[in-house]
């Protein structure tokens, strides 16, 4: 996997923290690998370890200062971000993590950035309050939504003796990371059809039925699938969300509405993934004014809504199916029951409204998988810990290719 490093340019970007002892063996790390590696560092990086360190690793000068007339003579902020094939900033701190997201350039290693088309991959160490603070999650969020790539961070002992997430990876998992964005996308050129959100069934025109989902879980399926080189048609219910970029989406309210939408493209599509939480049932006669309150009991007759993705695997030649199946107990028997009668190629399960579960699937930035796959005559079973729903993505995703390829 490290081939794919070789002759690749390297840009480290270094960080005020304690974890900037770890960038040296980092640096030597990349060039094992084959990458030319140069040194920007933050004047809080020089307090913890100095530019000669790197200097001497990398056989090249280090960047330092923004308006260093002799820096920007020899090689300026703008040639550096024209020669990196990737920014790679490790430590980041909360920050340089800060600046890169509102988008100042009043320092070195935020200038290039910004002058860079070059993909940025981002590895967070700080202490674990500051990591999970909101301002700092809104941060990485804004930067995903950018398409830089977060790696990590881990969790552990921290260097203010307190545990919890965010300790630099090590340089071994970072180089990894860093051959992986290289790679040519596992679904290059596959078109993707993905259904994110809830959908909201009217009662009357003020009225409806939905339910919690967030469209996250979607949203960062289409976002990983697009890493991976899909062409990627993105279904979405009524959701509060950015729309990912390089994606073509369609915006619905209603169960009727994503079928019609789905079924409109669906010709043209190798794999679909029905992340999307549709209602089951419709009020029966939807009001066309406002139901008044009377005193008296009141009705809601439902009927049950076309089920989208059965619909799909039913078609004469259907695509690659993966469904997914929210439940509350039973989780297992439950997604077996669905794949087969459904029908499609593979389930994502996940357990939903446990006590266990806090902070997991419905409208959580997090989610946990156990996905079953039918395969040819053989079918198996993973399961993708807790973690943050876009790296859970991709490593859906990994999954979905072995078999879509099978
Ligand atoms: O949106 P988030 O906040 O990120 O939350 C993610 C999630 C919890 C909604 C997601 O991970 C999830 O589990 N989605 C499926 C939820 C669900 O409604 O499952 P289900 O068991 O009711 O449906 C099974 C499958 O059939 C699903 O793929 C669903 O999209 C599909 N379906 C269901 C009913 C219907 N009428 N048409 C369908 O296509």
């Amino acid at each position: 996997m490290k081939a794919t490093l070789h002759n690749k340019n390297i840009l480290l970007g270094v960080c005020g923290g304690i974890a900037a002892y770890k960038s040296a063996e980092l640096v030597r790390r990349l060039q094992d690998a084959g990458a030319d590696v140069r040194v920007v560092m933050t004047s809080g990086a020089t307090e913890f370890i100095t530019p000669l360190t790197f200097q001497a690793l990398s056989g090249n000068p280090v960047h330092t200062d923004l308006l260093d007339t002799q820096a920007e003579a020899a090689m300026g902020h703008i040639e550096l971000a024209r020669w990196a094939d990737l920014i790679l900033i490790a430590p980041a701190t909360a920050n340089t993590i800060s600046r890169l997201a509102s988008g100042r350039a009043d320092d070195l290693l935020s200038a290039v950035c910004l002058a860079s088309h070059s993909k940025i991959a981002i590895a967070p160490a700080m202490n674990h309050v500051m990591w999970s603070s909101s301002v700092t999650q809104q941060n990485i969020n804004l930067l995903q939504q950018r398409k830089a790539v977060i790696l990590g961070p881990a969790s552990g002992m921290q260097a203010c003796g307190e545990k919890g997430e965010g300790r630099l990876l090590e340089a071994d998992e970072l180089v990894a990371a860093c051959s992986q964005l290289f790679k040519q996308g596992l679904l290059q050129g596959v078109s993707v059809m993905i259904t994110a959100g809830p959908t909201h069934e009217p009662i009357d025109p003020v009225r409806f039925i939905g339910n919690r989902s967030s469209g996250r879980m979607g949203f960062a399926i289409a976002e990983a699938a697009v890493e991976q080189g899909a062409i990627v048609t993105l279904v979405a219910g009524p959701v509060q969300l950015t729309p990912p970029l390089h994606v073509t989406q369609i915006n619905v309210e209603t169960a009727l509405q994503m079928q019609q939408a789905v079924m409109k493209h669906i010709a043209e599509q190798d794999i679909f993934i029905a992340t999307a939480a549709v209602a089951d049932y419709r009020p029966l006669d939807a009001q066309t004014q406002k139901i008044k309150k009377t005193g008296a009991d009141l009705t809601l007759s439902l009927t049950p809504n076309p089920d989208i993705l059965s619909e799909v695997a039913a078609l004469d030649n259907p695509p690659f199916t993966l469904g997914f199946a929210a439940e509350t107990q039973h989780v297992k028997d439950y997604a077996l029951q669905k794949l087969k009668q459904k029908n499609i190629h593979m389930i994502a399960a996940n357990q939903v409204a446990h006590e266990d579960q806090q902070d997991t699937g419905f409208n959580s930035e997090y989610n946990a998988l156990q996905i079953f796959w039918q395969g040819n005559g053989q079918g198996g079973e993973q399961t993708l810990e807790r973690c943050r729903k876009t790296e859970l993505a991709r490593q859906l995703l990994t999954l979905l290719a072995k078999q879509y390829y099978a």
